[in-house]
């Protein structure tokens, strides 16, 4: 019998899974990222964790059949370099490279997002739809194009980052992480979601919110929820430029089913219910019909079952 693993790299916690050829997730190990010391000892926690799975598992390492990771930022796949990450922080970091000499096995790497959305297709809330486009609202916004069942990549790797879509007009946009200006992640990721509450109650406006030390967006979406006005225009804003997002994409790709997951999508219907609202209002009917927008199901999951996947699903469009 033979195994995957999986590893999902985020900015606080590295999560390894081990799955079966079916995509069942077996086993979980969740340890710190340390993403403060620096690459080399983060990628050191990898290859510790990958490592520790396997032998507090039933399965030798010669069972491993492949090992995959989903990595935060703008990649180059073909070459196996993460080339820029606001969100750790790397610039040019050789990772295929590096965890291979660490594990004397094949890695596939690729973006968190595209690997969560593989996931999600494989066994999630996409299963047996071939073409859907997949949202991860977190810290930032990441994205992933399922199309026939395998990553669309592009070029070097930076199809699907969907966060970097230019969507704010001119005279309302702010530089994003990435150093341009007017992305999607700065209005719907919860980094822009706790941000525009802040800007909200430095102005003094009537809300909730101005009790809150530290605002969160679950603190956003609470306030929302009890009819606060600030809170329901905050998220309003992130679910339009959503569901323009997605009508945009409509038209370029057509997919059958968007997914949305990370944080974000916790705060529920009253998210989801703007983003179709916006979506009815900017997409083509045409691509309306028979499309749909729901929640991912697999969760915090995602990640490392879609990376345990890209050794199954090596076939990339
Ligand atoms: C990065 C993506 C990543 C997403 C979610 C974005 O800022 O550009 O590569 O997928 O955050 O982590
Ligand atoms: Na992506
Ligand atoms: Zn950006």
């Amino acid at each position: 019998e033979q195994v995957y693993v999986g590893v999902d790299l985020g900015g606080t916690a590295i999560k390894v899974g081990l799955c079966d050829a079916q995509g069942k997730l077996l086993q979980t190990y969740e340890g710190p990222t340390g993403t403060e010391h620096g690459a080399d000892v983060v990628l050191e926690n990898i290859a510790q964790y990958v490592r520790k799975i396997v032998s507090e598992s039933p399965y030798t390492w010669d069972q491993v059949a492949g090992i995959g990771a989903g990595i935060a930022g703008f990649m180059n796949i073909p070459e196996g370099f993460i080339k820029l990450s606001p969100n750790l922080g790397w610039r040019n970091v050789p990772v295929k490279k590096i965890l291979e000499e660490k594990l004397g096995k094949t890695v596939k790497i690729d973006n968190d997002a595209n690997v969560a959305a593989l996931g999600e297709a494989w066994s999630g809330a996409g299963a047996g739809i071939p073409n859907v486009v997949c949202y991860t609202l977190g810290t930032g916004v990441g994205g992933g194009i399922i199309v026939h069942s395998s990553i669309y990549q592009g070029f070097n790797g930076m199809a699907g980052e969907l966060g970097h879509m230019t969507v704010v007009p001119d005279l309302e946009a702010i530089e994003c992480g990435c150093g341009k200006k007017g992305c999607l992640e700065t209005v719907s990721s919860a980094t822009g979601i706790i941000r525009m509450a802040k800007e909200a109650t430095e102005r003094g406006e009537h809300t909730s919110l101005a009790l809150v030390q530290n605002i969160t967006a679950k603190d956003v979406f609470d306030a929302a929820k009890t009819g606060d006005e600030v809170a329901l225009r905050i998220i309003n804003r992130a679910a339009l430029y959503l569901g323009k997002s997605m009508a945009t994409i409509s038209v370029v790709l057509n997919p059958q089913r968007f997914i949305v997951g990370g944080g974000v999508s916790k705060a529920g219907d009253i998210l989801f219910d703007a983003i179709r609202k916006y979506y009815r209002e900017f997409a083509q009917e045409t691509a309306q019909e028979g499309v749909d927008i729901v929640p991912a199901v697999l969760g915090n999951d995602a990640g490392v079952v879609g990376a345990a996947g890209l050794n199954l699903f090596s076939k990339t469009v």
